[in-house]
C-alpha cells in the first residue's frame, strides 16, 4: 500500500471561533519570538557564522523578529564532514528504523502547531488558516515518507533468476543531500524535502530561503529534539549565490533537491553539469503559468469561490496559484461581475487576525515587482478591481489583490508571483490555439477546468500539459498522498512531492546476484 491510505492526518484548527483569545494565545506561544536566533546549525550546535543580520516581519517593517547569521565556507565543510561520518549508520538502520524517527518528528510538529502557526504568520506573513494548512502538510510529509521508507526501504526485494542463483534489489541512501527550499512554504516544503532525503537513508544539508531562516531553525531544532541524530541534519542559511553555490559544488554532496524559481533551477543545473567527479541527481520543483478554463455549463458560484482562493489566497504566493482565467464570451459578463463582487469583500491586513483573507507579500522586492506589473496592466489591459490594503500598506509589504482583463490570451509570458489574476474572454473557436500557446510556454504545473461536460474537460486536458489537473475545484492545496504534487518541463523534474515515487531519486538501487 504505497498510497498510504492508512495514515492519520493531523487535525486542523478554527481560530476564528475565539478570535481574540486565540490571537493572545498565539502571541504567548511565540513568547521568545523576538529572540529567535538562526544561523548555521551543525551537529546540533548553533555556530557563529557571519553576521548576525536582524530579521523583520513582512507584516510590519519595524518589527524585529529575530536574527540570522550566514553559513561560512568552513561551516559548510564541517557540516559535510559531520554528515558523511553519520550517514552510513542511518542508512543501515533501514526504512523501518528511520520511520520511527520521522513519525516522532510528525508528532512533535503536530504538538507544536500553534507555535509554528504564529511563527509562520510573523516571519512569512501567512494567514492563520494558511499556517494551519502548512503545519498539517509538514506533518503529513513526515508520516507519509515514514510510511514509504518502511514499505520501500526495508531489506532486500527478491527478484526471479535461474536455479542456483539468488537475485535481490536493494534501495540505499546516496549519501548527503543538499535541500534548498523556498520562502512561500518555509515549513512544509522545507520539512518535506528533508523528510524525503532522510527517509531514503541520506544525511541532509539544508539551506532555507533567505527570507525565512527562523522557522527553518525552529524546525531543525525540533527534528533534533524528536530524536534524529543531530549530525545527520545541518542548517546552512545564506543567499543562493554564495551559500547555495558552495553547497551545490561541495565534493561531499551526492544530490540536490530544490524548490523555487525556474531561473534558479537553471543556475543549479548548469553548476551541477560542470561539476567534476560525479553526475549528481537533481530534483527541482519550480514555477508555473497556471490556467483555468471555464465553460458555459460551469456553476458560477463554485467557479468564483474556487477562482478567488486559487488566485488570491496566500496572496497568490503559491507555485500552484491561478494566473490565467479563461472565461467563455457567452457568460463572461455575469461571471466577471460576480468575481469582482467577491474580491471586493476580501479583507487585506494582519495575517494573525482570524478575519484576514490576504496577508502581505514576502518582501519589498516582491512588492515592487508586483507594483510594476500592476502598472503594465493599467497601461495595456483593463483593471477591473484593485483592493486597497489601507493602513497596512504603510506598515508592511502589502499589495492588494488585482483583477484585470487582458486583451490577448498570451499577454502573460511568465509567472508573476502574487495576488494578480489575468482574465481572458475566449471564443469557442480559440480554444485550440490558446492550448497550443500555453503548451509552448514550457511551463506545466497546475491546470483547472470548470465544466459539467466530460468531453470539454478531456479536450482541455489533452491540450494543456500540467502535472496536476483539478476539475470543478480549486487548483491549490495539494494534499500529501492524495494529490502528489509537481510539474513537468520548466515547472520541474519530478518525482512528485507527496507521491509514491517521491523517495526513489533520493536513493541508489543495488542489484545483488549470488551464485550458490
Ligand atoms: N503544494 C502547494 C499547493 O498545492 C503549492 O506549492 O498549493
Amino acid at each position: 500500500d504505497l498510497y498510504g491510505a492508512t495514515r492519520r492526518n493531523p487535525l486542523g484548527r478554527d481560530y476564528s471561533r475565539d478570535s481574540e483569545r486565540t490571537t493572545a494565545r498565539l502571541a504567548a506561544d511565540l513568547g521568545a519570538a523576538d529572540t529567535i536566533s538562526a544561523g548555521p546549525i551543525v551537529g546540533g550546535r548553533l555556530l557563529a557564522g557571519k553576521g548576525p543580520q536582524p530579521m523583520t516581519s513582512p507584516v510590519d517593517r519595524n518589527r524585529l523578529i529575530g536574527a540570522v547569521s550566514e553559513a561560512t565556507a568552513e561551516d559548510i565543510d564541517l557540516a559535510g564532514r559531520v554528515a558523511r561520518a553519520a550517514q552510513p549508520a542511518w542508512d543501515r538502520k533501514g526504512g523501518a528504523g528511520r520511520a520511527v524517527v520521522l513519525r516522532a518528528m510528525g508528532d512533535a510538529l503536530e504538538a507544536e502547531m500553534d507555535r509554528f502557526v504564529a511563527l509562520l504568520s510573523r516571519e512569512a506573513g501567512k494567514t492563520l488558516n494558511d499556517g494551519v494548512a502548512e503545519v498539517r502538510e509538514a506533518v503529513d510529509f513526515c508520516r507519509y515518507y515514514a510510511h514509504l521508507a518502511e514499505k520501500q526501504f526495508s531489506g532486500l526485494q527478491p527478484l526471479t533468476g535461474p536455479v542456483g542463483e539468488t537475485n535481490h534489489l536493494e534501495l540505499r541512501g546516496r549519501g548527503t543531500f543538499v535541500c534548498i527550499s523556498p520562502w512561500n512554504f518555509p515549513l512544509a516544503i522545507f520539512t518535506g524535502q528533508i523528510a524525503a532525503a532522510l527517509a531514503a537513508g541520506n544525511a541532509v544539508l539544508a539551506k532555507p530561503a533567505e527570507q525565512t531562516p527562523l522557522v527553518a531553525a525552529e524546525a531543525i531544532r525540533l527534528f533534533h529534539r524528536a530524536g534524529l541524530d543531530a549530525d545527520l541534519l545541518a542548517l546552512l542559511p545564506g543567499d543562493g549565490a554564495t551559500v547555495g553555490a558552495t553547497l551545490v559544488g561541495h565534493p561531499l554532496v551526492h544530490g540536490v533537491a530544490f524548490t523555487g524559481g525556474t531561473d534558479t533551477a537553471w543556475t543549479i543545473n548548469r553548476q551541477l553539469a560542470n561539476r567534476p567527479g560525479a553526475i549528481l541527481p537533481f530534483i527541482a520543483e519550480t514555477g508555473g503559468l497556471n490556467a483555468m478554463f471555464v465553460d458555459t455549463t460551469a456553476l458560477k458560484e463554485q467557479v468564483v469561490d474556487d477562482v478567488v482562493v486559487s488566485a488570491l489566497g496566500s496572496a497568490g504566493q503559491r507555485c500552484s496559484a491561478l494566473r490565467l482565467l479563461f472565461v467563455p464570451e457567452e457568460s463572461a459578463d455575469e461571471l466577471i461581475a460576480t468575481l469582482v463582487g467577491a474580491v471586493d469583500t476580501l479583507v487585506v491586513g494582519d495575517p494573525a487576525d482570524a478575519a484576514t483573507d490576504v496577508g502581505p507579500v514576502i518582501d519589498g522586492e516582491a512588492q515592487a515587482m508586483l507594483e510594476e506589473h500592476a502598472g503594465r496592466l493599467e497601461r495595456e489591459a483593463k483593471v477591473l478591481k484593485r483592493v486597497d490594503p489601507g493602513a497596512w500598506g504603510a506598515r508592511g509589504n502589502f499589495f492588494g489583490p488585482v483583477l484585470a482583463e487582458v486583451p490577448r490570451a498570451d499577454f502573460l509570458g511568465k509567472e508573476v508571483f502574487g495576488p494578480i489574476l489575468h482574465i481572458y474572454r475566449y471564443r469557442a473557436d480559440e480554444l485550440e490555439s490558446i492550448g497550443r500557446q500555453l503548451a509552448a510556454t514550457g511551463y506545466a504545473l497546475t491546470l483547472g477546468i470548470h465544466s459539467r461536460i466530460e468531453r470539454f474537460a478531456e479536450q482541455v486536458r489533452d491540450l494543456v500539459p500540467a502535472g496536476n489537473v483539478y476539475v470543478n475545484r480549486s487548483i491549490i492545496g495539494a494534499v500529501v498522498g492524495v494529490q502528489p504534487f509537481g510539474g513537468e518541463g520548466l515547472s520541474g523534474t519530478g518525482p512528485k512531492a507527496g507521491g509514491p515515487h517521491a523517495l526513489l531519486r533520493y536513493a541508489t538501487e543495488r542489484a545483488v546476484s549470488v551464485n550458490i
